[in-house]
């Protein structure tokens, strides 16, 4: 049965529906006026509002615009003398669920009653059903006790409340991609797209058609009108992964559509307006980027409005033991096997520094359980230079000499010395170098780049 709030200014009004809805044995209370309905509020829930549209001290109408701003779901019908159908534009507008006019016959009104209780019932039904489904969704995906990993969750919970643009940042392979799925699930846009695209992998002109779309004749093979994905994103999520690729002018136009919340698709005279809540991600440091006056401070500043940052795995060593879990788990599922991991390996798995982070521990994990012959995945299962990874020894390997030395110099050397020693021992093949070296092939692009030996690698792969 329902917690009723009856209010009216008139007595007999307040004792009749008493009188009826106690009969139908409903909890009662009554206020006077739309003040003190609203302090009733604050003191109890009810389940439906039935109101007097005229009194002194706060009409119905207005109660109902307070009631609205912070109870979307609660029951209100209105019921007034003065109908007027004004009023009852204003009172749907505002939200009533129903409208009565006085004076009526009580089973009308019980009737009327009736149906928005239930009404309501779906309305609370329809929101647990979602939060089951979102709970059953995507951030269950993402393994990590740590206090780093805990602060993350309570960080997607938040952020996935409001409408702000969110800017994830990390290493590569921390679960970007992860948080900005988690994040869309967990909001009220979950029943909507959630579109990903990689700002890095377009030239300029195909990520500006590719992002807001074109017209018919815009340019040679527009044979027809596109939409763009931020249209297709609408009322749902558009995440631009590695938005520090973005170039200059991708760049100028992006942060027009975010703050004008419209898009011109190439081609078109006119803008369409947009909803997609944005979700930018990037392993680059775009904060030094402004500073360099590579990506524009101003897109910056907008984008990183609510900004996420994953710690690198190893830098939450105790998540290792749960993820290996998690990853043997999905491999034996997909595999059929049913491999569990030594005592020995998971120790090495922990103390191992992951420069690829999730993605280099579940390719590890994944090549593990392939090899594995056994029931125990065991530690010579693992790459070479994850079992043979040890800090102290590469401690030892160096003495600081008398007067000092230039480390950011000598530690450029080496890194250089080790890539070029890859490749060398691969015939320049970039992705073989860079699992010798641990690292994604991205980061060994990064690093050819910064040492300024791309071309020696074309080179290597040349003579083989
Ligand atoms: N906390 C986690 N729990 C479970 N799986 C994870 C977690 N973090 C990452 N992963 C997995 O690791 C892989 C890499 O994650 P994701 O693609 O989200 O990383 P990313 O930060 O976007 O990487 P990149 O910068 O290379 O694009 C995915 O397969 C993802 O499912
Ligand atoms: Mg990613």
């Amino acid at each position: 049965m329902a917690n009723i709030l009856i209010v009216d200014d008139e007595q007999s009004y307040r004792q009749l529906l008493t009188l009826v809805f106690e009969g139908d044995s409903h909890t009662v209370r009554t206020a006077m006026n739309g003040r003190q309905a609203i302090d009733a509020l604050t003191e109890g829930p009810a389940d439906i509002i039935i109101s007097d549209v005229k009194m002194p001290d706060m009409d119905g109408i207005e109660m109902l615009r307070a009631v609205r701003s912070t109870q979307p779901d609660l029951g209100v019908v209105l019921m007034t003398a003065f109908a007027s159908v004004e009023t009852a534009r204003e009172a749907f507008k505002l939200g009533a669920d129903d409208f009565i006019q006085k004076p009526f016959d009580v089973e009308e009104l019980k009737l009327i009653v009736k149906k928005t209780l239930e009404k309501q019932e779906l309305i609370v039904e329809n929101r647990a059903f979602k939060r089951a489904q979102r709970d059953r969704g995507s951030v269950k995906n993402i393994v990590g006790s740590s206090s780093k990993m805990d602060a993350i969750f309570q960080m997607i919970e938040t952020v996935a409340e409001v409408q702000s643009t969110v800017l994830v940042t990390g290493e590569s392979g921390t679960g970007k991609e992860l948080v900005a799925r988690a994040i869309h699930d967990q909001s009220d846009r979950a029943e909507r797209p959630f579109i990903s695209i990689n700002c890095g992998a377009f030239t300029e002109t195909l990520l500006e058609s590719e992002l807001f779309g074109y017209v018919k004749g815009a340019f040679t093979g527009a044979n027809s009108n596109r939409k763009g994905l931020f249209e297709a994103a609408d009322k749902g999520t558009i995440f631009l992964d590695e938005i520090g690729e973005m170039s200059p002018a991708m760049q100028v136009k992006l942060l027009r559509v975010l703050q004008e919340r419209r898009v011109r698709p190439v081609g078109a005279h006119d803008e369409i307006p947009i909803d997609a809540r944005v979700i930018a991600a990037t392993n680059r440091d775009l904060r030094a980027m402004a500073d360099e006056g590579t990506f524009r401070e101003d897109l910056f500043y907008r984008i990183s409005v609510i900004p996420i940052d994953l710690p690198p795995l190893r830098e939450r060593a105790e998540d290792i033991p749960d993820l290996v879990a998690h990853f043997v788990a999905k491999f034996n599922a997909q595999s059929g096997r049913n491999v569990t991991v030594s005592p020995r390996t998971l120790q090495v798995l922990e103390n191992y520094a992951w420069h690829g982070n999730v993605r280099e521990l579940e390719h590890t994990i994944e090549r593990a359980v392939a090899l594995e012959r056994g029931e125990e995945i065991q530690p010579e299962r693992l790459p070479d230079h994850i079992t043979n990874y040890n800090p102290e020894r590469i401690k030892a390997e160096f003495d600081l000499p008398e007067n000092g030395i230039d480390l950011t110099a000598h530690l450029d050397n080496l890194e250089r010395t080790y890539v070029v020693e890859a490749l060398r021992k691969v015939s320049g093949n970039q992705t073989k170098a860079a699992e010798l070296l641990g690292m994604p092939v991205r980061s060994l692009r990064h690093l050819l780049d910064k040492h300024n030996i791309r071309s020696l690698s074309a080179q290597m792969r040349g003579g083989e």
